[in-house]
């Protein structure tokens, strides 16, 4: 690879968790005259399993590495001759945000920061400094806040207003980027989205947690009522998403990136139970008594909901599935890859998971 000519080099952060693999995926695969460069740290969450299929390809490079680790990324930036930044990594999990918050500061503030200004360095050192180049930040629409249950939408314009540790370092992160665009004029794309959900997620979120659970038959600890409201969207949706705004979208704009798709916790529970127990070919009913409602998540948002119109509109981007037929696939994924539920479960795991749900 290192004698091949490639058009460009993009570097995908965060390349070895769930979204940033669907990414990787994506670009290795569409884009074989560009060199996709993968930073990843590996924490608990990266899986350089998720991207075995395209790990030996000769426009894909994988570095182990901390974007926190300065020096590290701007030695890379000019090695690589980066291009373009697509940034996923960050520490993501909310409940995991509760218990520790300063990993969250760290990753997801001080480690955009050192991206952000190496590649500022490297592009201004360039003597066509920032044409043709682009930093892309993946945020969530949880920097929003919390709506209620009035049909409202969170748009482009909705004040930020963030609740848990997690979204207030997301929020911290998006004003840095933004900032540098204004600062320095850097060329930078902010992107907003609502709960992905597909293959390849950590289960120590709701969708592959419950699928887990059920198959284990262990209860599915439902916070609270049940009630709060998410917007779903199939991640690789979101995937084509980032493929069409790093391509098209406009400098310094935001974009929300939503599925129009909004589900009750407990309805999405019913639902997952209901599919899960028919493709595993136990009878109706065979696992609803495993709802468990537990205390709730502290600072729990009510509910999100994004209004994706002005990405529909302007770049003519629409979710390709309905949520039922995503759901199927989904738990047909984790049925299907047993191995790589049981690998990411072991070590650690029943630790974490005993400690986050023990005497809740
Ligand atoms: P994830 O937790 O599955 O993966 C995060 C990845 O980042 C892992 O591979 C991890 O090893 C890597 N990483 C963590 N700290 C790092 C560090 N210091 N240096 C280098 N790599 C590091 O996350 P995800 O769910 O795929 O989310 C990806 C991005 O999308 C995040 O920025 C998240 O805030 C955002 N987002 C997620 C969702 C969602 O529903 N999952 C929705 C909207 C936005
Ligand atoms: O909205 C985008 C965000 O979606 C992303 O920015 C985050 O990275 C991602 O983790 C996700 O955040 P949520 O907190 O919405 O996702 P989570 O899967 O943790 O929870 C979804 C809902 O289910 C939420 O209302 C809390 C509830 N829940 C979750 C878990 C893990 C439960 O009731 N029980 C659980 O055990």
């Amino acid at each position: 690879m290192e004698n091949m000519k490639f058009e460009r080099t993009i570097l995908i952060t965060g390349g070895a968790g769930f979204i940033g693999s669907h990414v990787v995926r994506l670009f290795v695969n569409k884009y074989p005259c560009c060199r996709i460069v993968n930073l990843d740290k590996l924490t608990y969450a990266g899986n350089l399993a998720n991207l075995k299929d395209v790990e030996n390809s000769p426009n894909y490079r994988f570095i182990k590495a901390d974007i926190c680790d300065f020096d590290t990324v701007c030695a890379l930036m000019r090695e690589m001759k980066v291009d373009g930044v697509i940034h996923l990594a960050a520490e993501s999990h909310v409940d995991r945000s509760i218990r520790d918050p300063f990993t969250f500061a760290r990753t997801n503030v001080l480690g955009t920061l050192s991206l952000l200004q190496a590649a500022r360095q490297y592009w201004e050192s360039l003597p066509e400094r920032f044409e043709g180049k682009m930093f892309y930040h993946i945020s969530t629409d949880e920097v929003y806040g919390a709506l209620e249950f009035d049909g409202s939408l969170f748009t482009e314009d909705t004040k930020y207003d963030p609740h848990s540790p997690y979204s207030a370092s997301k929020a911290s992160s998006d004003h840095f980027v933004r900032a540098f665009h204004d600062t320095y004029g850097m060329p930078v794309i902010v992107t907003n989205c609502s709960n992905n959900y597909g293959p390849y997620q950590f289960p120590e979120k709701l969708i592959p947690l419950f699928i887990n659970n059920i198959v284990h038959r262990r209860p599915l600890p439902v916070y609270g009522k049940g009630e709060n409201v998410r917007d779903w969207l199939f991640v690789e949706d979101h995937a084509r998403a980032i493929d069409l705004i790093f391509h098209r979208g406009k400098a310094a704009q935001t974009y929300n990136i939503g599925g129009f798709n909004e589900w009750k916790n407990i309805d999405l529970v019913r639902l997952l139970i209901r599919t899960t127990d028919s493709l595993l070919g136990r009878p109706e009913g065979a696992d609803d008594d495993l709802v468990t409602f537990v205390t709730d998540r502290a600072g729990h948002d009510l509910r999100y909901a994004i209004d994706s119109t002005k990405l529909s509109s302007e770049l003519g981007w629409r979710p390709s599935l309905q949520f039922e037929e995503g759901m199927e696939k989904t738990v047909k994924w984790y049925l299907d890859n047993a191995a790589w539920l049981d690998n990411v479960t072991s070590g650690d795991y029943m630790k974490y998971y005993e400690e986050m749900y023990e005497g809740r």
